[in-house]
C-alpha cells in the first residue's frame, strides 16, 4: 500500500469517530471502484475518499469560526447554514495537515456536499460516492443509485442532487444557493 495513504489512515482513525471512519473508508473504497469504471487516477479517488469529511470531528457550531481563522471565504449563506462548510475546511485541512496539492483532489472535497457548476471527473466520483457507499441505508432511491451510478455518473449525479433539493425543500430546511446552482447547471446540460 501506499505509505502515504496508511499514513493517513491512522491520522483519520484517530481523529474521526469510529462510524465517521467507517464511512471515510466506505466513501474511498467506492471512489476506486467507480475510478475504475470511468478510467480515473485510482489513488487520487482513494486519497480524495479518504480524506473528503477529515474536518467532519467538531461540533457544527464552530465552523463558521474555524473557517474565518484560517482566512476561508464564506458567503452568508453558508454562514447562516454551516452543514455544508465541512467541506471547505476539509479542503484547507487536506492541504495544511494532509500536504494534498492535487488541484483535483482538493477541489473534489472542497464541493462535495453542494456539487458546483462544471464539475470535473473527480468532483463526480466523490460526489456520487458519499451518497451510495455501503453503510448509507436510510435513501429509498439506494438501489437505483447504485446501479446508475455505474451505468451513467452524469445522470446518479442529476439524480442524487435532484433528491437531496427535493428532501430539503420538503423538511423546509435550508438549502444552500450552491445546491441549486449546481441542480440549475446540471439541468441546462442535460438539455444540451
Ligand atoms: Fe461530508
Ligand atoms: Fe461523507
Amino acid at each position: 500500500m501506499n505509505e502515504n495513504i496508511s499514513i493517513m489512515r491512522r491520522k483519520l482513525k484517530k481523529k474521526l469517530s469510529e462510524s465517521r471512519y467507517e464511512h471515510t473508508l466506505s466513501v474511498s473504497f467506492t471512489c476506486v471502484c467507480l475510478a475504475m469504471r470511468y478510467g480515473y487516477p485510482l489513488e487520487k479517488a482513494e486519497i480524495a475518499g479518504l480524506l473528503h469529511d477529515c474536518a467532519k470531528c467538531h461540533p457544527d457550531d464552530s465552523y463558521v469560526r474555524r473557517c474565518e481563522k484560517h482566512g476561508i471565504p464564506l458567503t452568508p449563506e453558508e454562514k447562516a447554514a454551516p452543514a455544508v462548510l465541512h467541506a471547505k475546511l476539509g479542503a484547507w485541512m487536506a492541504r495544511e495537515h494532509y500536504g494534498i496539492t492535487d488541484e483535483e483532489i482538493l477541489s473534489a472535497i472542497a464541493c462535495h456536499t453542494t456539487g458546483k457548476p462544471g464539475m470535473g471527473l473527480l468532483d463526480k466520483i466523490l460526489y456520487v460516492a458519499d451518497y451510495i457507499e455501503v453503510r448509507r441505508d436510510k435513501a429509498e432511491n439506494l438501489p437505483a443509485m447504485r446501479r446508475l451510478a455505474f451505468e451513467d455518473i452524469d445522470e446518479a449525479l442529476f439524480e442524487i442532487v435532484k433528491g437531496t433539493l427535493d428532501y430539503l425543500n420538503k423538511r423546509g430546511m435550508t438549502t444552500d444557493p450552491m445546491t441549486l446552482r449546481t441542480y440549475e447547471y446540471l439541468l441546462t446540460q442535460k438539455k444540451a
